[in-house]
């Protein structure tokens, strides 16, 4: 192991207290050797996700976010939100370390790791918000230092989360998907992949100057769930595309608008009485949840569609070794372009304990999304 090995590190963490109150702090902590096959990245960078939000904050109430502590040792605290703690019981006395990937430096390593010395490493499957951080050399990729901090800092999480998609719709049989919320990284680089893999893609944003962006990006059929002829649009491009699979990160009334444009589609094509709608096979997976309203899925849809809750990491646990190693030499070779991140607000790690920094992330938008350089 290297003589220069840190034996502490900072990090940002966070506690659920028995009154339903969450509390962020830098913690200083020892720092043990990496252990065979490990080495020590001091960070560069992380980017800061929706599912990082929600790892390190909780379902909290950000109205009512609280600066404590000094300006030399700040804290920040905020309570749940009104029924959370119900199913926040889990979390209750943990120390819960922030981040799930990024960007460093290796400056010590285990046994059997010497040869990553001194690379630039992408790593993931671990918590990033710290000075340092040991990992096993299987959840790291070496990044040449050609590519842009954002870009290597959201190497895994993202780029896995569209190869994934892509292999779930693949697997099932779909040619063409729909996505929503689809100006996002993910909407992007989904774009990109289906482009290059030969899929169809319909893009579903919620705002008109989404529309622009994604279509000057390359997108072929983009939709904006705000206008009128929405649900025309829709049924248009699900004819065009023949997409019968969804992969909806919104949910609230959009997923029964998509489920509905779909058998929509589907009724066209048939000439056959189906009083219970028509027996055409689709797929609707929930990603993500946007819009915190219930799912809302009309009679119209029909009956011979499946929902289903989709993980990446679910997808990533039940593959090979093989397969997600497969993946992840695909992202190798696109980084920067296929996978290029879109970030446009920068923070210092400290800026987590800082409640105004704080309620500005916790906005979802195209243009917020956060690196956090460390
Ligand atoms: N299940 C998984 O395994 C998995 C993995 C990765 C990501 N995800 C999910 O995928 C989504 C995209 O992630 P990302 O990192 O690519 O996001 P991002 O780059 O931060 O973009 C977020 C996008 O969401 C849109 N948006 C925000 N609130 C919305 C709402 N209420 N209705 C419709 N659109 C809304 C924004 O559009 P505006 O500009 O119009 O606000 C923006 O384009 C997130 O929901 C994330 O949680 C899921």
């Amino acid at each position: 192991m290297s003589m220069s090995a840190p034996r502490r590190t900072r990090r940002v963490v966070s506690q659920l207290s028995e009154a339903g109150l969450i509390t962020l702090w830098m913690e200083e902590t020892e720092l043990p050797p990496p252990a065979p096959g490990e080495v020590t990245v001091r960070m560069e960078a992380a980017p800061l996700h929706s599912s990082d939000m929600h790892k390190l904050f909780g379902p909290i109430d950000t109205d009512r976010l609280v600066q404590a502590g000094s300006a030399k040792v700040p804290r920040l605290t905020a309570p749940l939100r009104d029924g959370a703690m119900a199913w926040q019981k889990n979390r209750l006395g943990l120390v819960i370390a922030g981040g799930s990937e990024g960007v460093g430096t290796v400056v010590a390593t285990g046994p059997g790791a010497e040869a990553w010395m001194d690379q630039r490493v992408a790593l993931w499957n671990v918590s990033t918000y710290g000075d340092h951080q040991n990992v096993k050399t299987a959840q790291c990729l070496v990044v040449s230092r050609q590519v842009d901090v954002a870009d290597a800092a959201s190497a895994f999480n993202n780029p896995l989360t569209v190869l994934c998609i892509v292999e779930t719709a693949r697997r099932l049989g779909y040619r063409a998907l729909i996505n929503t919320a689809a100006a996002s990284n993910v909407g992007r680089m989904l774009v990109n992949v289906c482009r290059e893999e030969g899929l169809g893609l319909v893009s579903v944003v919620r705002r008109p100057a989404a529309v622009q962006q994604l279509q000057a990006f390359g997108a072929d059929h983009v939709l904006d769930s705000s206008s009128a002829d929405f649900q025309g649009r829709l049924v248009d491009a699900i004819d065009a595309t023949g997409a019968m699979v969804c992969f909806d990160a919104v949910g609230g009334k959009l997923a029964g608008d998509i489920l509905a444009g779909m058998e929509s589609s589907a009724r066209k094509r048939s000439s056959e009485f189906a009083p219970y709608g028509s027996s055409e096979r689709r797929h609707y997976f929930m990603y993500g949840a946007l819009d915190p309203a219930p799912m809302e899925i009309p009679r119209s849809a029909g009956q011979s569609w499946t929902c289903s809750g989709w993980r990446f990491r679910e997808f990533i646990r039940q593959s090979s070794p093989e397969d997600v190693q497969r993946l992840v030499s695909q992202i190798g070779k696109g980084l920067g372009t296929t996978f290029k991140g879109h970030f446009s607000r920068r923070i210092g790690l400290l800026d987590l304990l800082h409640a105004n920094v704080v309620r500005e992330c916790f906005q979802r938008g195209t243009d917020s999304k956060t690196l956090i350089a460390i």
